[in-house]
């Protein structure tokens, strides 16, 4: 009877689901809250039938031709990234969702910069998941669609929901995926590539989860906590906590500047990862901005979505996860991650426009506007990250409300000093769907921050409002002297409204995938 309630309730109250087919719902070979996502392509011509993909076809033999029948019937408007549900037309599944994954045969699009096929596969995944959780499934059986690492990121992102704080039965179900191969050819090259996309995607989900938490329950000591419980006994990962005393004996000013008005305590944190088949000659040295909490200081910003500064450690939050996919994807490379940890608060001792401090490299800054902090604190810590000689460094940063400006959330601005580096980057983007765009690092904007009237450079540009972005890579080109430096201004991916269609609004986790996959093309680059 209950049972019988639930599927009149969900007629009724899930008209969402645009067309429901019952049959013979209680028959007893299927299973309860138990779905499955089944892809198919775009008709060929305009009125023609949709092509169903080869797991598709598998099911529709196999419920003798049930599911292309009612496919006739429920497919008009089906656009690529929607999805139809349909009821008990295959055994061993309540429901399945039917889902749209555009062209057959898509590929890399020039003037988009990224696989058209792979990010078809994550939107149409994403909104079949996601459709069959909100009718309650809790186990979902997913149609990798020829790219099981796309198709298990599209499902896994999907599912991301950060309601720890809320009331219990206010908190999403878990649902648990599994890739479909399984039950059909058990191919075991699918079943590792799904896995890749499921760890890539935890480890977005981690920055994503860390990027959430309010300022108040991740604190930079809260941070630090985190990072070691993920890491407890991974036997390649190393962390080492240094705390203010060390900061100080590191000479780094800049960075004790913006932690100095807080009084939470800052800590550097240095993480290792070796593997012991390590293939690089040098390692690959990552820095995150990790401001726990952004008020601006002293240059206080309003009021209005001053709760979003609680992800101003986005930078931190995608170092962290990148090394946490890195970790479990077992890659064979080098990597060292340095994350400079504070509050930016405007308390008592707080620094104050104007004031000028002694950066690790000997310069000298002039402090003009406090709420420029996140270029102090990486100022320091691009400078320490220079002692372990690495091959390239790669840092990531809410930098700016300009990079908003200039290219939303479409991609992050990169500024990179060698090209070779940057086509890596570029390529690993690409693949990956979460795009980065290359932005200028000239002369033009050095000037404008070395032109300063008290120090050797100033925080903020002198044309403070032009190219914001760029003065701010401008000022960290300062501390770096490696050849091979890349600076990823990251504030315009750090939420998502409703732009990509696999991340459920809220804190993106932008770019983690992204560095992952760069990190393993350049192990085999080399
Ligand atoms: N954390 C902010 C940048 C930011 C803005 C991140 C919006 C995410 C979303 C950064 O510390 C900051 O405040 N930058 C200033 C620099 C300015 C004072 C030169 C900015 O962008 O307004
Ligand atoms: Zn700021
Ligand atoms: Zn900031």
């Amino acid at each position: 009877m209950a049972a019988s309630m639930k599927v009149i309730g969900r007629k009724i109250h899930k008209p969402v689901l645009s067309t429901i087919c019952q049959h013979s719902r209680f028959s007893t070979h299927n299973i309860l809250n138990k779905g499955a996502v089944l892809g198919v392509y775009q008709a060929k011509e305009k009125d023609g039938d949709l092509i169903l993909d080869k797991s598709t076809q598998f099911f529709d033999d196999k419920s003798s031709k049930k599911i292309s029948g009612l496919l006739k019937v429920v497919s008009r408007d089906l656009k690529k990234g929607g999805c139809r549900v349909l009821y008990d037309v295959v055994p061993g599944y309540e429901s399945v969702a039917l889902c749209c994954i555009g062209e057959k045969g898509a590929s890399f699009n020039e003037a988009e910069g990224f696989d058209e096929g792979s990010e078809n596969i994550r939107a149409a995944v994403a909104s079949g998941v996601k459709t069959l959780r909100s009718i309650g499934e809790t186990e979902v059986d997913v149609d990798p669609c020829g790219n099981a690492e796309a198709a298990a990121e599209g499902g896994y992102l999907s599912l991301f929901e950060y309601d720890e704080l809320k009331d219990k039965t206010k908190r999403k179900k878990a649902v648990k995926l599994s890739c479909l191969v399984d039950h059909i050819t058990a191919s075991s090259s699918a079943k590792k590539s799904w896995t890749r996309g499921r760890i890539k995607a935890e480890g977005q989900n981690w920055a994503r989860h860390l990027m959430e938490m309010p300022s108040n329950k991740l604190t930079p000591a809260l941070f630090v906590e985190a990072v070691q419980q993920k890491f407890a006994n991974r036997s390649n990962v190393t962390i080492h906590v240094r705390d203010k005393s060390w900061i100080q004996s590191e000479k780094m000013e800049a960075f004790l500047a913006v932690s100095q008005g807080s009084s939470e305590a800052p800590y550097f944190l240095h993480i290792e990862y070796k593997h012991p088949d390590n293939k690089m000659s040098s390692p690959v040295a990552v820095v995150g901005k990790g401001v726990t909490f952004d008020t601006g200081g002293i240059s206080i910003k309003p009021a209005a979505s001053m709760d979003q500064m609680r992800a101003d450690m986005g930078g931190a939050a995608c170092t962290v996860g990148t090394l946490y996919s890195v970790d479990r994807l077992d890659l064979p490379v080098h990597v060292h991650a340095f994350i400079p940890l504070c509050e930016n608060m405007p308390g008592g001792r707080a620094i104050k426009p104007g004031d000028v401090v002694t950066a690790r490299n000997g310069k000298t800054i002039q402090i003009d506007n406090t709420d420029a902090e996140g270029r102090l604190i990486l100022a320091d810590a691009l400078n320490y990250a220079e002692t372990v000689n690495p091959q390239v460094i790669l840092d990531m940063a809410t930098l700016t409300g300009a990079i908003d400006v200039a290219l939303g959330s479409g991609a992050a601005g990169v500024y990179a000093t060698s090209t070779d580096t940057w086509n890596i980057l570029q390529k690993a983007g690409a693949n990956t769907g979460d795009r980065v765009w290359r932005m200028p690092l000239f002369n033009h904007y050095t000037k404008q921050v070395t032109d300063c009237k008290l120090a050797d450079v100033n925080n903020i540009g002198k044309h403070s409002r032009s190219g914001g972005s760029c003065t701010a890579a401008a000022f960290l080109k300062e501390f770096v002297t490696n050849k091979n430096w890349m600076h990823l201004d990251i504030a315009g991916v750090m939420s998502n409204k409703d732009e990509v269609p696999y991340l459920n609004s809220g804190m993106a986790g932008r770019p983690t995938r992204t560095i992952v996959e760069f990190i393993e093309m350049l192990s085999k680059a080399e």
